[in-house]
């Protein structure tokens, strides 16, 4: 899709539909008014009709209003004026753009952006706003054999605000959307993409020709081999129950100062996970293929940092294998030694994130991060902990989780923290290695970080959990494109370039 942003007369604009907010009980807001005054009173007409109050969900396309330059004007209702807020805005816009990608026009003039709300600067409402219209657009066809896309896709959205002295910033607001866009769709795309062909060789070849695009990008895999030199060898007992081969996916973006300390971004990529010996049950077990969604968020985040050319420096690894069982497979009580030294007591088979996870935190260890985030769907405790909204933050550092949680709420991809006290690191206590790899009934998701802190002691790090918040399920099931939107914030802020 196409986006500008434009100040003027909502009246005076000419495209194929004008779209305005509408407060119920029938309250015309200000653009509204405006257009209402031009058109004589056409529009308070219609609303005295009784069709359209202005109610949340309601919408009406007007044609041919007299005094108007655009062929149609979409009303929208957004519930009543007093409690609009940030998460009403962005509802209407999606629907606004929903509908229109459905319809006829392919051009549009949204007015949506200048409804203040308490909890919004226009900033936030225009970035939103190009958030909610690639939500609402996305689709996932490439592996239909007839794609039935809309027959007359919406193009190009221009969205019109008041002020003049506020174009700048509506501009950044946009650059920084669609940027934030793109990797949510890139992310988006390989979470969707099935596990026969997303498998951890697909992801390094995406990855390498994300390098191919910059300059600032320089991309390395690893193989099997590097990673056997390596002494990886928790990772590697994953990658021994399938057939695919596991890859170390490490991307460098040099934005910054060269001898400025980079932020490392770590990505579980585990292509498919069927629990290995220690299976899962069938129902639901397609939605497996999502477990490398951690990785793909890092494969999106950077892609919106070349987008965005961004002044900083910044890693992404992404350890990529498949889960499942076979003779060669990882077996209950297995003892395995990690690159860091630790032995670990695998004592479940499907706790194989934080197996594939530690070796590549050890491997950070090399880049001297300013910080390390690692992103993973990683425990179902967390999805029963905070459902899809919130993804679960955990960090030792308080003034990096900080930062996190305020990406998250500036972003609208909001994170959640869990402790990580002390005393729950005695739950992955093992009589015969150094730790076991589960920590048995409670607090799964902490223990599961506590797991992680081991390999993550000679940096600030933070952990994020996206299980709940990495894909939909049911019939809506697809990837979200999460935690995009609050790494890419994040890594904006660290460079000043938003409020
Ligand atoms: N990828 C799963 C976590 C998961 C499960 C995410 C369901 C989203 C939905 C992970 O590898 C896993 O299987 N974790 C186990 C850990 C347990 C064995 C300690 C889990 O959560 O059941
Ligand atoms: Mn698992
Ligand atoms: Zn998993």
């Amino acid at each position: 899709m196409d986006y500008s942003v434009k100040t003027g007369d909502p009246s005076k604009q000419r495209s194929a539909c004008l779209v305005l907010g509408v407060f119920s009980k029938r309250k015309l807001s200000d653009p509204a008014r405006a257009v209402d005054k031009a058109a004589r009173g056409a529009l308070s007409r219609i609303l005295k009709k009784g069709d359209m109050d202005g109610e949340e969900n309601q919408a009406l396309m007007l044609y041919e209003t007299p005094g108007i330059l655009c062929d149609r004007i979409l009303l929208i209702g957004c519930g009543t004026k007093k409690e609009f807020n940030r998460a009403r805005h962005a509802k209407a816009v999606a629907r606004a753009v929903t509908l229109l990608n459905d319809g006829h026009a392919m051009d549009a003039t949204l007015c949506l952006p200048d409804l203040e709300t308490k909890d919004t600067d226009l900033y936030t409402r225009i970035r939103d706003t190009v958030l909610r219209a690639e939500e609402s657009t996305y689709r996932f066809d490439q592996c239909k054999s007839e794609p039935k896309p809309p027959k007359r896709p919406l193009k190009k959205l221009t969205l019109l605000v008041g002020d003049r002295r506020r174009l700048k910033t509506a501009e950044h607001a946009v650059e920084h959307g669609r940027a934030m866009a793109l990797g949510m769709n890139l992310a988006k795309d390989l979470g969707n993409l099935p596990g026969n062909l997303c498998t951890p060789s697909h992801l390094a070849d995406r990855a390498r020709a994300l390098g191919r695009k910059s300059r600032r990008l320089r991309v390395k895999i690893l193989e099997e081999k590097q990673m056997k030199e390596l002494g990886m060898g928790a990772l590697l007992s994953v990658a021994r129950g399938s057939r695919q081969p596991a890859r170390l996916i490490v991307m460098e973006y040099r934005g910054g100062k060269p001898n400025s300390k980079p932020v490392v971004l770590v990505g579980k990529g585990l292509t498919f996970d069927a629990g290995g010996i220690s299976i899962k049950p069938s129902p639901a077990m397609d939605e497996m293929k999502y477990d490398m969604c951690g990785g793909a968020s890092v494969l999106g985040t950077l892609a919106a940092c070349l987008e965005l050319k961004l002044p900083l420096n910044v890693i992404g690894v992404v350890p990529a294998a498949e889960n499942l069982p076979d003779g060669a497979a990882n077996k209950p009580g297995d003892i395995v030694t990690s690159m860091s030294g630790q032995t670990i007591e695998i004592l479940n088979t499907d706790a194989e994130g934080r197996l594939i996870l530690c070796d590549a935190l050890t491997y950070c260890e090399r880049f001297e991060p300013a910080a390390v985030i690692d992103i993973a769907t990683l425990t179902g405790a967390c999805v029963i902990a905070l459902g899809k909204h919130a993804s679960g933050l955990m960090s030792g550092d308080d003034a990096l989780a900080d930062e996190i949680l305020a990406a998250g709420t500036h972003s609208g991809d909001r994170a959640w923290r869990l402790p990580l006290w002390e005393e729950y690191q005695s739950q992955l206590d093992s009589n015969f290695a150094d730790m076991a790899n589960i920590g048995g009934k409670g607090g799964g998701t902490i223990t599961a970080a506590c797991f992680l802190s081991r390999y993550a002691r000679k940096f600030k790090w933070a952990h994020l959990d996206i299980a709940g918040s990495a894909w939909n399920s049911g019939k809506e099931k697809g990837a979200t494109g999460r935690p995009v939107p609050l790494l890419t914030q994040f890594l904006l802020k660290r460079c000043r370039l938003t409020p």
